[in-house]
């Protein structure tokens, strides 16, 4: 069945779309028609929860399942079940780097000693990490996330090191995501721009673009922390990360 099919039917039927996706997933090589098949789903309502259920039970080759985290991580739309299932698909270990307090310091000095900020920025141009696809440095990357530009002047190294592992834990100002369930089933995620007596305006993340809601076919609003996903250091190794972390700690400082 092709993407645009299995997005008709994911507006009629969740579950029988989801069993054609995991089998469309499994022959298709198309970046765009992996991507058309995921954002169908992650645009309605338990969507990625029943992609997740079709994809549990018949994983996806590991390139669908990096370009479905991809997107996933480039949209903001955090679906922690759907996100377990390609993390593991991929071949990524899902365990979710924990550090206590102590083991983010002593990490901070080993980034501080023998970081390579060089690499590190390599790494944060990798696409599947979606590092980019948030926040721009120099100029360049998505307005997501707040700009890197200046970080490294404003933040000490286990700041940073936190901000990565546990998104969650402080969300910066300005920057908690709604979402937004309709009466007919649509789902939508972004900033609130304003709200009047009639509508909603948010800026929509997956699409980026501001989408206009009116209030009486709303039919709940929640408030949802940050849409960084968690576990994007799990993808990489201890030395990656630390790589990662002395090119962020870097930025906006002289050279
Ligand atoms: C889906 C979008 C998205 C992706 C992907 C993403 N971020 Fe973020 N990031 C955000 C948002 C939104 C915030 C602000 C909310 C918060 O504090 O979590 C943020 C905050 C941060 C902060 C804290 C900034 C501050 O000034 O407090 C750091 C550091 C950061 N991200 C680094 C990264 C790195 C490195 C990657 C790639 C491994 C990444 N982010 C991937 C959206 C994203």
């Amino acid at each position: 069945m092709q993407s645009a099919a299995i997005a008709a039917l994911c507006v009629l039927d969740l579950n029988a779309a989801a069993q054609f996706a995991g089998e469309s997933l499994s022959r298709s090589r198309d970046e765009a028609q992996l991507n058309q098949v995921f954002s169908a789903f992650l645009q309605r309502q338990d969507g990625a929860a029943a992609l997740a259920r079709a994809l549990a039970a018949k994983p996806p080759p590991k390139r669908a399942a990096e370009a479905g985290l991809r997107l996933m991580n480039a949209g903001g739309r955090r679906d922690p079940q759907l996100a377990r299932v390609l993390t593991e698909a991929a071949g990524f270990s899902s365990q979710g780097i924990k550090m206590t307090s102590a083991e983010i310091a002593s990490f901070a000095a080993e980034v501080r000693s023998s970081g390579d900020a060089r690499r590190g920025a390599e790494i944060f141009c990798r696409a599947e990490l979606g590092c980019t696809a948030c926040h721009s440095v120099g100029g360049q990357g998505g307005n997501i996330g707040p700009d890197l530009n200046a970080l490294g002047t404003a933040q000490p190294v286990d700041f940073i090191i936190g901000a990565i592992l546990d998104p969650q834990k402080e969300v910066k100002e300005g920057y908690v995501s709604v979402s937004v369930v309709m009466k007919n089933g649509e789902e939508y995620q972004g900033y609130q721009v304003r709200e009047t007596g009639e509508e909603l305006v948010l800026r929509d993340v997956l699409q980026n673009k501001e989408v206009r809601l009116r209030r009486d076919a709303i039919k709940e609003k929640r408030q949802n922390g940050s849409v960084m996903p968690g576990g994007l250091a799990d993808t990489l190794t201890r030395t990656e990360f630390r790589d990662l972390v002395r090119f962020l700690s870097e930025l906006g400082k002289p050279r």
